[in-house]
């Protein structure tokens, strides 16, 4: 008998918490042990594999047959059918500089598909979950996205990876869309930026690069909210695009992003 979705999120709450509360205790004394990883401005700090290493520990105990892909340490292999998919530290610059915007992001896969997630911002304890099917979730509070209908009036948020050659690209595609919209926003953490979409304190979301750790959880929420949540020309969301936006207001997202080559460059 398959688990219910349900379970499987209240494993990923209880144990996001736990992880969050850790990066929270030990910012003072991790963010003096950072190493660097694929340039010189991709940082990951003690408490991220600190908190990656616990996780894993609890799931390993808890939940023996269970895999984990995680952002600092990779895949561990499984026997069943469920793999959590973890960022220990979304936002890790914000959590160097002490900015307010980064987040445990846990999510349960079954069988390629992401049926439940949780997102905890550890600064301040906000978080957003969603189950596959049973919608997305703050404070007790239902998520619907933005009512927003055009993209003239949208604000939308972005990120940039590390690699200056991709950065150089995205800096280009930014040019050409900022014209057409209200306002640009760079939070930082891709999972809380998925997050404020679905609640609607963003009207959309892009961005290039992504690995599954970053999007899983918050891409759930995000659909579970009821955004598309996809790539471009109908490709699922990955590495090329993830583009989050209420229906009224993806097509025409997509469209520019198209005739700016968003998924294109390195
Ligand atoms: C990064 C953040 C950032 C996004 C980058 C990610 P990290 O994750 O989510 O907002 O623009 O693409 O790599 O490195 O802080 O875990």
């Amino acid at each position: 008998m398959p688990e219910k979705s349900e379970d499987l999120l209240a494993v990923a709450v209880r144990i996001a918490r736990e992880a969050a509360a850790t990066a929270r205790r030990m910012r003072a004394e991790a963010i003096n042990d950072v190493e660097t990883k694929s340039t010189d401005t991709d940082v990951v700090t003690a408490a991220d594999k600190a908190v990656e290493r616990q996780v894993v520990e609890v799931l390993r105990v808890e939940r023996p047959g269970d895999g984990v892909l995680g952002e600092e340490y990779g895949d561990t292999t499984s026997t069943g059918a469920v793999r959590w998919i973890l960022d220990p530290i979304d936002g890790t610059v914000n959590y160097l500089y002490g900015l307010p915007q980064y987040a445990v992001s846990l999510a349960a896969e079954v069988e390629g598909a992401v049926v439940a997630g949780v997102v905890h911002n550890a600064a301040t304890g906000d978080e957003w979950t969603a189950t596959l099917g049973g919608g997305a979730w703050r404070d007790g509070r239902r998520l619907g996205g933005s009512g927003r209908t055009t993209l003239d009036q949208a604000l939308v948020g972005t990120g940039f990876g590390y690699d200056a050659a991709r950065r150089a690209h995205q800096g280009a595609v930014l040019a050409g869309l900022i014209t057409r919209v209200r306002d640009i926003r760079r939070f930082g953490a891709a999972s809380l930026d998925l997050c404020m979409a679905a609640e609607g304190s963003l009207d959309a979301y892009f961005e290039k690069g992504l690995n599954p750790w970053d999007h899983a959880a918050g891409g759930l929420v995000a659909a579970e909210a009821g955004l598309l949540v996809s790539g471009l020309d109908g490709a699922p969301a990955g590495q090329h695009m993830l583009v989050a936006a209420p229906p009224a207001i993806f097509p025409a997202l997509h469209d520019v992003l198209v005739e700016l080559d968003a998924a294109g460059g390195p």
